[in-house]
């Protein structure tokens, strides 16, 4: 996959039918979705549960594009391994989830696969001012992590903003994640963010069997973000 900052979509299956992967896989790709997000929780670093290792592996046949897995689990490095082999195209860990995150970071890139580091919202950026050289993407938080459909949090602009500056001109994306909608993407867009989570702004309203509500979903925040940015 070459670099670039154009705006991609990247929905979580969080919000999909959890009875369906295969199908709305294929439905939100077939609808424009440039990446497929993961989201991996464990109900001790965030209060909720989803998806171990044969699950991932039992989704990757079904994701043409690439495969963004959200680790929000603790501790992260003894599962790091499982879930590149279940096929992560790139594995995403928290700074808050332990103490070591510049050897978590080494650890994801020794599996071969692309490596994220994500913060909370109430995480500074300097937590990862010296592991910039380690990573592919950094996921700013827009919610609180562990549960979709909640309310953006506004000072993932600022934080957006100041990133931007600090990446200079690495080729590291900056995703968003929480609460991204059609009203909340150019803030972040415009700020520097190329790569847009959305779980309920995706899902809404949609189904496999009217997955063209999803590639209206997809347009609209798309097409909002891409104006805004710069
Ligand atoms: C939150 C997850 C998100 C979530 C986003 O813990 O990391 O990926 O699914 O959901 P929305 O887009 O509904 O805020
Ligand atoms: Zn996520």
């Amino acid at each position: 996959m070459t670099f670039d900052r154009s705006i991609k979509i990247a929905p979580s299956i969080l919000s999909a039918d959890f009875a369906n992967f295969g199908q709305e896989i294929r439905a939100i790709e077939d609808q424009g979705a440039d990446w497929v997000h993961v989201d991996v929780m464990d109900g001790h670093f965030v209060p909720n549960l989803t998806f171990g290792p044969p699950a991932v592996a039992a989704f990757r046949p079904h994701v043409k594009t690439f495969m963004d897995v959200h680790l929000m689990i603790a501790p992260v490095d003894p599962y790091i391994e499982a879930y590149a082999k279940a096929g992560a195209d790139m594995i995403t860990a928290h700074v808050e989830a332990g103490p070591h995150i510049h050897r978590t970071l080494q650890a994801i890139r020794a599996q071969g696969v692309k490596a994220g580091v994500s913060l909370n919202p109430g995480t500074p950026l300097d937590s990862i001012e010296y592991c910039m050289d380690l990573v592919d993407m950094v996921l700013v938080m827009t919610v609180n992590p562990g549960f979709g459909g909640q309310k953006f949090i506004h000072s993932g602009v600022e934080k957006t903003r100041k990133l931007r500056q600090m990446i200079g001109d690495r080729p590291i994306h900056i995703q968003i994640d929480g609460g991204v909608t059609p009203e909340t993407a150019p803030l972040v867009a415009a700020a520097g963010a190329d790569v847009l989570v959305a779980g309920s702004a995706v899902f809404k309203g949609g189904s496999v069997a009217k997955a063209d509500v999803y590639g209206e979903n997809i347009r609209a925040i798309r097409a909002a973000a891409t104006a805004a940015q710069k």
